[in-house]
């Protein structure tokens, strides 16, 4: 019998004062419920309380730290001023929360059925950010990221898309808030996915495979292969050519930045009630990383616990989980590098296999970018974060198992660390330790079936991405930018 247990006077939970629903961890239940009031007024910002000063972005014109009004003519801002930013809480805007409404507080679950399958003895909950409109986590900045260029009086936004699922998000959030939006699509996904581009295209937005023939930038590729399959460096590099060279027009990224990072720590917030209310903690909390967005969104809040204000009851451990095809957080160098492959951005502090770098066309298109964010990076050089990489073939087993005993079909991206849960709770079967462990489902994979199809039909390759291709772009790297080895601030980290 599921036993649903309210909040009442009598329930043992109700020192945490939640009007959510709330399930002791021995009972049936499988969700943990918030209500809407309970959709968190503040972001968590993480600048302040890292374990070393973030090194600074350069300007490789100056070779100094990018100035904060240098990046004006690019993003609102708000969002530059969030961006920089010593303030640990930033409150969320009421018009924000309001749209949030539409699908948060996401459910919790607890993954009961792959428990059984796997017959472990660990606790395995996960976060689902699947349940909003683009069906991904992605939409928690896209719509603060429009709302704050809306109220600075910007009519269009531009933006790149790997697998499609943060140019879905930019298209929904702009829609929402009366903006237009030009979207870049990596063409290796534009072709894999096409119901992604017609999705965005129902909320209003323009999309162009990338390498496209609308910047000069894209036409410089486009013209010598129509067939690119692109990348999403050279995406980037055509959003930021149409932004710049167009009036009243931003840019806008969907991972990587630290304000973009931040607008996701709705997840961690919303988990940390969640998991308070069933009186449990996780010892391990683990996502999947392509800029590192989703990931930190849900390890922030708990990093906080355990690293800032020490309440928290374990030290949790932090696995961050990505494709042995594009390998930056396990096999990446820790340099300077710029964000895109036309050079147009600043320098980023980020483990990096080269801003040239061409992935394999794996599935999980939203994972193949060559850095990460410079928090997430700092966190992994100063030994807070575990990575561990995946291929394909093991990957889609593993989001085989998890659609067959959940029934939710993950997306490409998460099931890297579908992958690594599965291989977690089998150890613990082994030692028989009944670890709690926590997930982002960030979401669902209802877009991504020809990818499955693949899979069932014994098409996908194991790729692994050869560590000399990755030398090789950094030393065409340090040819032409010779003095970035000197810049003083990734000395001592
Ligand atoms: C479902 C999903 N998960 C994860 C990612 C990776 O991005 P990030 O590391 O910023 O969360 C993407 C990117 O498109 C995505 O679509």
């Amino acid at each position: 019998m599921v036993l649903l247990k309210t909040m009442s006077a009598k329930s043992k939970y109700t020192h945490h004062q939640h009007s959510g629903i709330a399930m002791p961890n021995n009972s049936n239940n499988r969700k943990v419920l918030l209500g809407e009031d309970e959709i968190p007024k503040e972001w968590y910002n993480i600048l302040p309380d890292l374990p070393a000063p973030l090194p600074p972005p350069i300007n490789p014109a100056t070779r100094e730290p990018v100035k904060p009004q240098d990046l004006e003519r690019v993003f609102a801002k708000e969002l530059i001023r969030q961006e920089v930013s010593q303030e640990r809480w930033i409150p969320i805007p009421e018009e924000v929360r309001e749209v949030y409404r539409l699908w948060r507080p996401t459910p919790l679950y607890r993954a009961r059925r792959l428990e059984q399958y796997l017959k472990t003895p660990a606790r395995i909950y996960y976060k689902f950010e699947g349940v909003s409109p683009p069906g991904s986590h992605k939409p928690n900045t896209a719509v603060a990221q429009a709302y704050y260029n809306m109220k600075e009086g910007i009519e269009r936004l531009t933006t790149e898309t790997g697998a499609g699922q943060w140019g879905s998000s930019l298209a929904f959030a702009t829609m929402l808030f009366g903006l237009k939006c030009t979207v870049y699509m990596v063409r290796a996904s534009y072709n894999q996915k096409p119901y992604r581009a017609i999705l965005m295209r129902s909320w209003g937005a323009e999309i162009y495979p990338s390498p496209s023939n609308k910047t000069n930038f894209g036409r410089s590729l486009y013209e010598k292969d129509p067939n690119h399959p692109g990348s999403l460096g050279i995406a980037i590099s055509e959003a930021l050519e149409d932004a710049v060279t167009h009036d009243n027009t931003r840019y806008s990224l969907g991972s990587v930045l630290n304000h973009v990072l931040m607008h996701q720590t709705v997840q961690g917030l919303e988990a940390k009630r969640q998991m308070e209310m069933i009186d449990e903690y996780p010892d391990v909390v683990a996502g999947c990383v392509g800029g590192g967005s989703s990931f930190s969104g849900l390890f922030w809040p708990f990093y906080y616990d355990v690293y800032v204000s020490k309440k928290a009851p374990k030290k949790t451990k932090f696995v961050a989980t990505e494709p042995t095809a594009c390998p930056t957080m396990t096999k990446g160098i820790y340099t300077y590098d710029f964000g895109d492959t036309a050079k147009m951005t600043p320098l980023l502090p980020m483990y990096t296999l080269g801003s040239d770098f061409i992935p394999a066309p794996i599935h999980a298109g939203g994972l193949r970018y060559h850095g990460d964010a410079p928090t997430l990076c700092l966190l992994l050089k100063k030994g807070y974060i575990e990575p561990h990489a995946y291929n394909q073939v093991e990957v889609f087993e593993a989001a085989s198992i998890f659609a067959r005993t959940e029934g939710i079909v993950p997306a490409p991206e998460p099931s890297h660390t579908i992958k690594y849960v599965i291989d977690e709770a089998l150890r613990c079967k082994r030692t028989g330790e009944e670890k709690v462990i926590l997930f982002n489902l960030c979401g669902h994979g209802y877009f991504d079936l020809q990818a499955y199809l693949d899979y069932f039909e014994g098409r996908l390759q194991p790729f692994e991405y050869p560590e000399e291709e990755i030398r090789r772009s950094l030393e065409r790297l340090k040819s032409e930018l010779p003095w970035i080895d000197q810049l003083p601030y990734l000395k001592n980290l």
